[in-house]
């Protein structure tokens, strides 16, 4: 089978992070940090991909004006039928009121701990590598993790939190650095969010639903 279009994405990845480190005030170390840990990554295997109903209604919908984030949408439409795409109840399914979100989101990894790691993707206790599909008129809750994550957005804008910050707009090609532990939230409105996610600390740590 042929892999390269899962090693086209990590490239692209690592260079839009690196990108990102050398703009103004942007969190250069977590950033390069993260291009660093995909660069090590191969991929060499590949189970059975799963594939969710949402995926082709979303990843497919979008047009990207920045040049960054529409070169990384087309690398993951080419790299989709490689990875595994799950949707979330196994995080979140013990959660009360998670149910519309659950329905309307969908991740896949090329790097991830063990029990997410399906697909093309690299069982990894160093980094994750995640995108991410949310519906539109779909909001992901506050929640945190010890992991140090920074998203990347690569198609439709998104209301986003961050800690305590208000709601802020973000669209493709923004970057969003969450340190360890700090609560977030997004909101869709008409268009679903595609995004990529990567942890670059703490891995394996779990993700705890914020409600107050
Ligand atoms: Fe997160």
């Amino acid at each position: 089978m042929n892999l390269q279009p899962a090693t086209d994405l990590a490239n692209l990845a690592v260079k839009v992070l690196e990108a990102g480190a050398r703009r103004p005030f942007a969190p250069s170390a977590e950033l390069l940090s993260g291009a660093e840990l995909i660069r090590g990554l191969s991929f060499d295997n590949a189970s059975e991909p799963q594939s969710q109903p949402i995926v082709d209604r979303y990843l497919d919908s979008h047009q990207v004006n920045d040049p960054g984030a529409a070169a990384m949408l087309a690398a993951l439409r080419a790299a989709s039928p490689l990875m595994s795409w799950n949707d979330i109840h196994d995080g979140y399914g013990g959660e009360p009121g998670m149910e519309h979100f659950c329905q309307n989101f969908s991740f896949a990894a090329l790097a991830a701990p063990p029990r997410w790691a399906g697909g093309v993707a690299v069982a990894s206790k160093t980094v994750g590598l995640t995108f991410t599909l949310q519906g539109p008129d779909v909001y992901y809750p506050d929640h945190a993790h010890k992991a140090v994550e920074i998203y990347y957005v690569i198609a439709g804008k998104a209301l986003w939190k961050r800690g305590g910050e208000p709601w802020v707009e973000r669209y493709p090609g923004d970057i969003i650095l969450h340190t360890a532990g700090m609560r977030h939230a997004m909101q869709t409105r008409g268009e679903p969010l595609i995004a990529m996610a990567v942890w670059i600390t703490d891995v394996e740590s779990p993700i705890a639903v914020v409600r107050a």
